[in-house]
């Protein structure tokens, strides 16, 4: 068997109703370094990823911007890739879940599953929204807290005293869509039957490559028992519809992770890569998920027990890692550490993060932390001050004094040899996903070339007569340690690598360069090849991811796109339902209408609201006719405070619609509405 292995890798889908924040980055960065590493070691390795588009927040997010979720999740897909793209992750694919593909192959693997009989339906009741006409996921009905009586928490735990427990346990329950008080209802749901599948993944747990604290949380779910998975939603959902079941959706979860497969499918159809070669049965290549420890449970039950279910084949590996702390604590908004990948890359090089990041992650669980003063300081010194400085200090002297060529043989073998002789030690690293120390043995061989060059004083000779040779002997042993370390740092570092190669004047270097000297070779002009991170930067971030919570603040929901008389009248800023339900609005009939002396604007009103009559003043004088208003039907709001006017007081407002003048109309209820009927 040839050693050039053949690799499939993913990151979790973001959804696509959020922008990329520095949480998300730590698992992009952490997958595109192993892929960008398996690459330079020159394996066949593929690395896909795709937005998560589907579910309920995804729907309703739409509707509240006013737009069609197919628009929402093309805009927001947009804004991903071009954060992923100028943070250099080097996707091979970038996908979307609402896609042919996915449809294809999710619709494929549920009926799969569903002929071997390992689909079943029952009727459950769930929490119901009359109003908005929609069942309610957990996160969508809040109340008090049955435990400690906190209010406003949500269906399934308390944020105060963190109990968990079932939506109907909730007290004084309601609807975050609508308001309205929940009622429960039943639905047909399908279920996947996990328990089918536990001799197979206590065996897959085994022969895959799954991290012991993953193990040890799989062996917890065993004992407390697989349950069967509800993976169908009611309409109004968006998704995929399920076959053989109009108004059926298959849950997000269920279609994400074929989403996966779904990416690379596109990726071989564009490319004439051969699927199923890769997710055939038999498979010999290799699968790995790189995810956060969230959501291991899809990924190390669900997900390889769909595949195995649906005659695919299961998982190599997966890979989860944890969360990011910004200076200690979870990132937060008000601080500006809740930092989005767009913020960051407005004030700061992809490079420093993907190196801080490189420098913090080990192969576990445990979460790493941001720490702002220590990123920089670790930049600065680990990356300017050691990396960089090697080829700042000797490429001058090549340039000047051997005329920018290389000398023909090292000086010290011994120390090439010794870089060279760190590839096994470092791949292992790399390898086994422990960056850290992979980090700290490269920053080691830094260390030990500006000590052989601080020792040696090429600067010093340089002012020597006849020494000169001996200046580019030293400087390009130099310059052959640095490329030894670029190479070492380039699956971490692909933009400060290109810019070497630049310098350097050679093709893209691959990891068996390290091996081999560049000797007699001749170099381009250095120019400097990275920035220290100045404190001023880092602050401006933060400062900016404040006011980009303002703005959010200020607009927690976008407004349709202005047309027409929007354009001039933009929606006022959202409110709370709870506001909205204050307002009172009836059917009322307007049973006399008369002008008022004196009055420019004025028309004076008798409202019959069903029983009882108001008085109101009314501005419609320019647009209506008494005459005209007379016996119409119109709807007004009938809890404002009486208003006490100059022509006498007027209890109530009725609704007209128009910018002023004869362009103003009023509200007239459907055939049907009458007198006092509440306006919902
Ligand atoms: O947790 C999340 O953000 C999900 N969107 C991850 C999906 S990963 C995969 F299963 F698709
Ligand atoms: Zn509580």
């Amino acid at each position: 068997m040839s050693d050039r292995r053949r690799i499939l890798m993913t990151s979790a889908l973001p959804y696509a109703n959020g922008s990329i924040h520095l949480g998300h980055m730590v698992e992009y960065i952490q997958t595109d370094i192993w892929s960008r590493y398996q690459k330079l070691r020159g394996h066949e390795c593929y690395y896909v990823c795709a937005d998560d588009a589907h579910g309920t927040p995804i729907m309703l997010k739409a509707q509240s911007e006013g737009v069609t979720p197919e628009q929402l999740i093309e805009k927001i897909g947009q804004e991903h890739r071009a954060d992923f793209a100028d943070f250099n992750i080097g996707f091979d694919h970038y996908h979307v879940t609402h896609s042919p593909e996915n449809r294809e192959l999710s619709s494929q693997i549920y009926l799969a599953l569903r002929e071997a009989g390992h689909i079943h339906s029952r009727v459950i009741e769930q929490a119901y929204d009359p109003e908005a006409k929609m069942f309610l996921p957990d996160r969508f009905i809040k109340g008090d807290c049955p435990k400690c009586g906190s209010d406003d928490q949500y269906g399934d735990s308390c944020e105060k005293c963190g109990a968990t427990y079932q939506p109907t346990e909730l007290k004084n329950p309601h609807s975050v869509i609508s308001g309205a008080t929940p009622i429960t209802k039943e639905s047909e749901h399908f279920f996947f039957q996990l328990k089918d599948f536990e001799a197979f993944l206590q065996q897959w747990m085994q022969d895959s490559d799954v991290q012991s604290g993953v193990v040890n949380k799989m062996n917890e779910w065993f004992e407390s028992g697989l349950q069967d998975w509800d993976i169908s939603r009611d309409a109004p959902y968006f998704g995929f519809e399920i076959p053989d079941a109009p108004g059926k959706y298959f849950y997000v979860w269920l279609d994400a992770p074929v989403g996966y497969m779904a990416s690379f499918r596109k990726l071989c159809s564009d490319q004439g890569i051969d699927f199923d070669q890769f997710w055939a049965a038999d498979s010999d290549a290799e699968l790995y998920h790189f995810i956060g420890k969230d959501i291991a449970y899809f990924h190390t039950l669900f997900w390889p027990a769909m595949l195995k279910g649906a005659g695919f084949r299961p998982p190599s590996g997966v890979f989860c890692h944890g969360f990011l702390t910004v200076d200690g604590q979870k990132m937060s908004k008000s601080r500006g550490t809740f930092i989005k990948a767009r913020t960051y890359l407005d004030h700061l090089s992809p490079e420093y993060l993907r190196y801080y990041f490189a420098a913090k992650l080990g192969a576990g669980l445990e979460d790493i932390d941001l720490s702002l003063e220590d990123f920089r300081q670790r930049v600065n010194s680990d990356l300017v001050g050691k990396v960089i400085n090697i080829a700042s200090r000797c490429a001058g002297f090549v340039k000047k004094l051997g005329e920018g060529q290389l000398s023909a043989q090292l000086g010290r073998q011994d120390l090439f040899d010794q870089a060279a002789s760190a590839s096994a030690n470092i791949a292992d690293l790399y390898e086994a996903r422990n960056y850290r120390e992979a980090m700290r043995q490269i920053m080691h061989l830094a260390d030990t070339a500006n000590t052989f060059i601080a020792e040696a004083e090429p600067w010093v000779l340089a002012k020597q007569e006849g020494k000169q040779d001996d200046v580019v002997t030293i400087c390009s042993d130099g310059i052959n340690l640095f490329r030894q370390i670029i190479v070492y740092l380039k699956p971490v570092l692909p933009e400060l690598a290109r810019g070497v190669e630049q310098f350097l004047n050679i093709e893209p270097l691959a990891w068996q360069d390290v091996q081999t000297p560049l000797l007699g070779h001749r170099i381009n002009k250095f120019k400097p090849l990275m920035q220290r991170i100045e404190p001023e930067k880092i602050e401006a971030m933060v400062e900016a991811s404040k006011e980009d919570l303002k703005a959010a603040q200020a607009a927690p929901t976008t407004p349709p796109k202005a047309t027409g008389p929007l354009a001039d009248d933009p929606i006022a800023e959202t409110i709370a339902f709870e506001d909205f339900a204050k307002l009172d609005l009836r059917i009322a009939r307007i049973t006399k209408a008369e002008h008022v002396e004196k009055a420019d604007k004025l028309l004076q009103l008798t409202l019959d609201l069903g029983g009882e009559t108001r008085n109101v003043f009314a501005g419609i004088k320019s647009a209506y006719d008494p005459s005209e208003l007379e016996g119409k039907l119109t709807v007004m709001v009938a809890n404002l405070a009486p208003r006490k006017m100059r022509f006498g007081v007027s209890e109530g407002m009725v609704l007209a619609a128009g910018p002023g003048g004869k362009d103003l109309y009023i509200l007239n209820p459907d055939e049907g509405a009458t007198p006092g009927m509440r306006v919902k």
